[in-house]
């Protein structure tokens, strides 16, 4: 079989407006799966995003609004799904936890276990974190206040089934140790191993008495509990694209997942429970797992409870959907945090995209306008070649130096742009080092024919290239370049004055 690629998103809780930092996981999903279906072909991609819609959070965030929980993710996945189709996010499929194909799929799961006795009956008696929808035991906290997020904690003590997490621990430690490249970027990488060394994994307990928590997925074999949210929720990567036969064995054209694309918050559970969840029911683990870093305001990760979320809806409509999706890929390598301003973006738009990329775009076509009634001339290879031989290697050698950081197991968004603008600079230069006036001064029509030919070249290698990243940007400057006259449009990125935004 061909190469595959199946690349997923964490599923967003649907309590609240998805943000900054929700947007961030999407547009890098997207630009790779973009990326991908340009080597692979369209049909051996799939980029599979949706909703984590059970559990307390959610159930509350519904009472708070007077709608039952039903009524109010409905309500609140259309948020999501317009602002995926906004910021031009091209997943295969979006899939909800409440709907039938993953509910029923969670049931088999749950049945499997059970039957295999990896899943047993247990008094709990701990804490809860409801924002982080996780189980702390006594242990676990100093204070009664969650170790992730800080906020208090809830006694809760009820009996449950637990699902035996500890069983696994040295065959996880095993796969991780050999497979230097399952976890990304390299530091959690020795962070989830160091975790394992130091600790002892306890089972994971995967219910709640319906009588607390009406919201969830009925166990088959205890209809009085439902799952818990973070073992529903990490199933849709296999419910969505697979199936059981009759003998329990897991069938899908897509498995294992090439990448999940996650934030480094929820680490653990994909990193640990979701791998041996997996392996408990036989199947084997996703390839890659990549965990990237927050975006801040400030000091703090911007986030609802906070309070201090920006509206990726009111950034596009301030700077362009393309430049928005431009900044958070290019302005923090892949896996660290980022402080978010508009000051930042503002710089980006400026520099990178109105100055280097728009500007090139818009003297070439200026200039074939000008020297060429606006047809684009034609000169053979060597004659390109003669002219500009660095500009024409670089060229050469763009799809592979993109090729060799953007694929498993770098993902670094920032430095396949660096080798795009690297080019895009070289023809800026080359613009100013030929002086194409003294070209046609001189009645030099065959040079000058050259020149604009190679930087034709140039931006149409450089609009293949932009593509995953702006995909509007990039059909625009195609459009521009239209078939042998071109169609000249208005600059791609017009600068911002700062002056002019209240924020210098
Ligand atoms: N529902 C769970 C995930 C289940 S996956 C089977 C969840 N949802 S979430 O909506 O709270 O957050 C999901 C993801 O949003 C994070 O993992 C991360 O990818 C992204 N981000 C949320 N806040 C963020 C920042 N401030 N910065 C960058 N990304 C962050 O957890």
């Amino acid at each position: 079989m061909k190469d595959k690629f199946y690349i997923t998103t964490p599923l967003y809780y649907v309590n609240a407006s998805p943000h900054i930092g929700h947007s961030y996981t999407n547009i890098a999903a997207d630009c790779l799966a973009r990326y991908m279906r340009k080597v692979l072909g369209e049909e051996n991609v799939w980029f599979l995003t949706g909703t984590d819609e059970h559990g307390q959070k959610i159930q509350r965030a519904a009472e708070a609004e007077g709608l039952s929980a039903q009524e109010f993710t409905d309500k609140m996945v259309l948020v999501f799904k317009i602002l995926w189709r906004r910021l031009n996010i091209s997943y295969n499929d979006f899939i909800r936890t409440t709907e039938k194909r993953h509910t029923t799929f969670v049931g088999k799961v749950l049945e499997i276990l059970y039957k295999k006795g990896d899943i047993y009956q247990a008094k709990y008696e701990g804490w809860y974190c409801v924002p982080c929808e996780t189980f702390w035991t006594e242990t676990q906290i100093t204070e009664q206040v969650c170790p992730d997020c800080k906020r208090p904690l809830e006694r809760v003590s009820e009996t449950n089934y637990f699902f035996k997490l500890s069983q696994y621990q040295d065959w996880l430690q095993d796969y991780i140790k050999q497979h230097p490249d399952f976890i990304r970027p390299k530091t959690r990488y020795e962070e989830v191993l160091k975790f394992l060394e130091l600790n002892k994994l306890t089972d994971l307990c995967i219910s709640r008495p319906q009588e607390r928590l009406s919201w969830g997925i009925p166990l088959p074999f205890s209809p009085q509990h439902v799952t818990y949210v973070w073992f529903d929720a990490l199933l849709n990567y296999i419910s969505a694209v697979g199936e059981f036969d009759a003998q329990d064995n897991y069938h899908s054209r897509w498995w294992p997942a090439d990448l999940h694309l996650i934030g480094k918050d929820i680490l653990r559970q994909h990193a640990i429970y979701w791998p041996i969840m997996l392996h408990a029911l036989n199947i084997e683990p996703p390839k890659a797992i990549f965990a990237h870093g927050w975006w801040m305001i400030g000091e703090s990760k911007m986030s609802k409870s906070k309070g201090n979320v920006v509206s990726p809806i009111e950034m596009s409509d301030k700077f362009g959907v393309d430049a928005y999706r431009y900044f958070l890929l290019r302005d923090v390598p892949f896996g660290l945090d980022g402080t978010f301003s508009e000051e930042a973006i503002v710089k980006r738009l400026n520099s990178d995209l109105a100055n280097d990329l728009g500007n090139l775009v818009y003297r070439t076509l200026t200039m074939i306008e000008k020297y060429f009634a606006g047809m684009i001339p034609t000169v053979d290879i060597e004659r390109k070649n003669k002219a500009a031989p660095d500009i024409m290697l670089k060229i050469r050698q763009l799809s592979s130096r993109i090729a060799s950081v953007l694929v498993h197991p770098e993902y670094n968004f920032s430095f396949a742009c660096d080798s795009i603008w690297e080019l895009i600079n070289t023809a800026n230069k080359y613009i100013e080092d030929t002086k194409p006036w003294n070209l046609q001064r001189e009645n030099k029509v065959e040079e000058l024919k050259a020149f604009i030919c190679v930087l034709v070249e140039v931006i149409r290698v450089v609009a293949d290239s932009v593509w995953p990243f702006m995909p509007a940007t990039a059909q625009s400057i195609i459009q521009q370049l239209g078939g042998e006259k071109i169609q000249k449009g208005r600059p791609l990125f017009p600068r911002i004055d700062m002056r002019n935004t209240g924020l210098s």
